[in-house]
């Protein structure tokens, strides 16, 4: 029941002003400080058919090489629902399944540390996971074998846990996500807790402290390829700016980039929001087949910086009138990253002072188009015509 619950032209034309200092660009040491995770989860693209298997995940991370998205900080790749055997092992362990895993875990995390990446699992809050399995079994979850499973992960060589909600037998959340956020942590393995609770029991509050303390927390039911549910969302996930820190993540679900179901403006519009809003950023698309415009999406550095940048705030709405969302994210050199975005189905004029922006009107400034990659000096306000469902995003500095 908790899953029907749980699932339910490049824009800018370039304004009127400047170039931003050189952006930095993302690198995989997210040690410290603890910036938004970055990496893949096959959910979006595969659910559970039989193409989620070894062999896609192990051509995934070879593509985090050969196209480039590790060097652009993607670092973790993350297995969802449906790859564990439907019931434990005589000892009480998880075990994979045969069929899609026949090399077991520990080998595919060792195929993904090889090649200098990490490598995440995922598992439920509940007495099974989300997924329903055919004649009415589920596949095993955590409760009541927190430290049994996080002993499992650690042995394999787990870095990150995605861990749902489903099957939950109504406990207390914070209660069945610190037990496992405690057994994790006494593995002695660093291990990168995902809550997936999907915002039912307000996960904002708590997650990021201890006991949970967890990296992220999803903060809204699931996310399909589709607009109308990317904008639903954004404006869910905007709001709540004011619960994410460096270390503490909102997390409005994975990306649906490259899956089809947008249109490349309206991806660019998901990428960019996502980036503003400081979330993780986890491809949700086969990279074995990713098409070269999603692709280009994903691999802008300008764009990823804004998610990634060391000071760890997350970009506060500070306009949405008539349909367009002006959303400000303050960067650590100073100088601060805009998204203007056009929820409508026409083609709309934006006009931002710069006082909205927390500027001085009357200075001048530089300002960056980190789509179009070009820069302008202007006075602080922008102007700027937007295509429909179009975001443009910018990086503004003191002159
Ligand atoms: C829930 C989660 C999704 C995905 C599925 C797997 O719906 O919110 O992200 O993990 O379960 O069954």
């Amino acid at each position: 029941m908790n899953r029907s619950l749980g699932r339910l032209l490049h824009a800018a034309a370039p304004l009127a002003f400047m170039l931003a200092a050189s952006v930095g660009v993302a690198h995989a040491d997210q040690a410290a400080p603890a910036l938004p995770q970055m990496g893949f989860n096959n959910w979006n693209s595969t659910h559970c058919r039989d193409e989620f298997n070894e062999a896609m995940i192990r051509g995934v991370a070879d593509k985090f090489i050969s196209l480039g998205l590790k060097d652009a900080g993607y670092q973790y790749v993350n297995i969802d629902d449906c790859w564990a055997y439907w019931k434990r092992g005589k000892d009480g362990r998880l075990q994979a399944n045969p069929k899609r895993f026949p090399s077991g875990i520990k080998a595919l995390a060792d195929y993904i540390h090889q090649r200098g990446l990490k490598f995440g699992l995922y598992s439920s809050a509940g007495t099974s996971t989300c997924e329903p399995l055919e004649e009415n079994r589920g596949f095993p979850g955590g409760l009541g074998h927190e430290k049994q499973d996080a002993a499992t992960f650690a042995s394999w060589g787990v870095d990150y846990l995605k861990y749902d909600n489903c099957n939950n037998q109504k406990i207390d959340a914070r209660k069945r996500y610190a037990a496992m956020a405690e057994a994790l942590r006494a593995t002695g393995r660093p291990i990168f807790f995902a809550v997936c609770e999907w915002g039912e029991n307000k996960p904002w509050l708590w997650a990021g402290k201890p006991p949970v303390d967890a990296g992220s927390w999803r903060t809204t039911g699931d996310i399909s390829d589709n607009y109308a549910s990317m904008l639903k969302i954004f404006k869910e996930n905007v709001v709540l700016d004011a619960y994410a820190s460096p270390g503490h993540w909102n997390d409005p679900d994975m990306l649906e980039v490259g899956n089809g179901g947008m249109t490349d403006t309206e991806y660019r519009s998901h990428f960019s929001l996502w980036a503003i809003m400081a979330a993780p950023l986890l491809i949700g698309t086969d990279l074995r087949t990713i098409k070269p415009d999603a692709l280009q999406i994903l691999l802008n550095k300008e764009v990823i910086a804004v998610d990634q940048d060391p000071l760890g705030v997350q970009g506060k709405q500070v306009s949405d009138a008539n349909g367009i969302h002006v959303i400000v994210k303050p960067l650590k050199d100073g100088s601060r990253a805009v998204a203007v975005f056009n929820e409508t189905g026409a083609t709309r004029p934006a006009v931002v002072a710069a006082a909205e922006l927390g500027l001085k009107g009357g200075a001048s400034y530089e300002v960056r188009d980190l789509w179009a990659h070009t820069q302008v000096k202007g006075d602080g306000s922008l102007k700027v015509t937007l295509p429909a469902h179009a975001t443009a995003m910018y990086r503004i500095s003191n002159d």
